[in-house]
């Protein structure tokens, strides 16, 4: 099979409409990431992701909707504190838990009773489903555990000859993915941070508890979490090491290591001070930055055939949670304070 990179145009999302028809897996961009997307009442489509990605099959997708109608066939029921996080977040990176009503297989769930839902914000992904007239299951068009993708070359490099098609829609504009909650009670809980960050949600939320129920944890050098809750992920090829501290630490620090088969991924103002191979993910104090190209800069790294990459620790404020959490994942943990 040759994948083939469409233009985003009428005649063109006409054709990967009816390729969804068919069973078939369309990769797809959002604002978020890119997606591969299939019919979400399709099980035997919905089976070709899981192979096409080596998903573990306990792990759910995200279904994408393209109006509030779809939703209310997804899902069997919409509390009031899901109502005012549509209300103030879709179309947008907010994917929401809800319980699943009877049209959503448990292909799709991984076997749960609920369902993630997401309305993004994107005209090339909310064309595609409002032409199809179909709910889309999409994960990260990514190959499993590897950096999830910000442009159509990079589900090209994962997915060439597995999907008949890509929708090229340029580079992400968020560069991480969506932001994943739960609602319990009079309770937000954060699963995945993303875009909609825990101040955006405590802003708007002031009667709410929220709560960040992701992994922050990591191990430093005399200090390792749990071995059960580590779950390696968004890495490239290369051992991942997350280095804290000032610059002249983080020097030290490389002056040790190879420089022949290793490489850093510093800030932008760092560059020119460095004598170490390294490539900069965005400037020291803008994390919007950093998130937009993080996933590209580890794809870099794949490239280049590093063995091991030493990581300059992200601003950690807003969406920087959500960067420091990739970080954190595919670095396996490893977390080293710089004395
Ligand atoms: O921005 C995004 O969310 C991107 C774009 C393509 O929309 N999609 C994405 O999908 O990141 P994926 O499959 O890579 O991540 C989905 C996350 C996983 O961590 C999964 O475990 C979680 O959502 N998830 C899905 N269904 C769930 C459920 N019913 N309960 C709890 N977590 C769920
Ligand atoms: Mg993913």
């Amino acid at each position: 099979m040759k994948t083939q990179i469409f233009k985003p145009d009428l005649h063109n999302i006409k054709i990967c409409s009816k390729l969804l028809k068919e069973s078939q897996i369309v990769g797809v961009p959002t604002e978020t990431v890119y997606g591969l997307s299939a019919n979400a009442y399709d099980d035997f489509a919905i089976d070709e992701i899981f192979k096409a990605k080596g998903r573990p099959i306990d792990n759910p997708l995200i279904v994408h909707i393209g109006n509030i109608d779809m939703l209310y066939q997804l899902v069997s029921d919409v509390c009031i504190t899901r109502k005012r996080l549509i209300e103030k977040f879709w179309p947008g990176a907010l994917t929401i838990i809800f319980k699943k009503s009877d049209m959503v297989s448990k292909k799709i769930t991984a076997g749960l009773d609920t369902v993630a839902i997401r309305f993004p914000n994107n005209p090339i992904i909310l064309n595609l489903i409002n032409e199809s007239n179909l709910p889309l299951a999409a994960p990260s068009a990514n190959k499993s555990g590897k950096p999830s993708p910000t442009k159509a070359s990079h589900v090209f490099d994962d997915f060439n000859g597995i999907i008949p098609g890509i929708l090229d829609g340029g580079e992400c504009q968020i560069g991480v993915e969506s932001t994943v909650v739960n609602v319990k009670c009079n309770k937000i809980e954060i699963l995945r941070p993303g875009n909609v960050t825990l101040n955006m949600l405590k802003e708007s939320f002031l009667d709410l508890n929220i709560e960040e129920s992701y992994l922050k944890k990591f191990k430093t050098i005399d200090k390792i979490v749990s071995p059960g809750l580590k779950y390696k992920h968004y890495s490239p090829n290369a051992n991942v090491v997350i280095l804290r501290g000032e610059l002249d630490k983080f020097k030290k620090y490389l002056s040790y290591k190879n420089n022949k088969t290793d490489c850093a991924l510093v800030f932008d103002e760092d560059e020119e001070h460095m004598n170490f191979p390294c490539i900069p993910y965005g400037p020291k104090d803008d994390s919007i930055i950093q998130a937009k190209f993080l996933f590209s800069c580890l794809r870099e790294i794949d490239k280049r055939n590093i063995q091991n990459l030493y990581v300059r620790y992200p601003c950690e404020k807003n969406i920087g949670e959500a960067v420091l959490n990739r970080l954190i994942k595919a670095s396996d943990f490893e977390v080293i304070d710089l004395v």
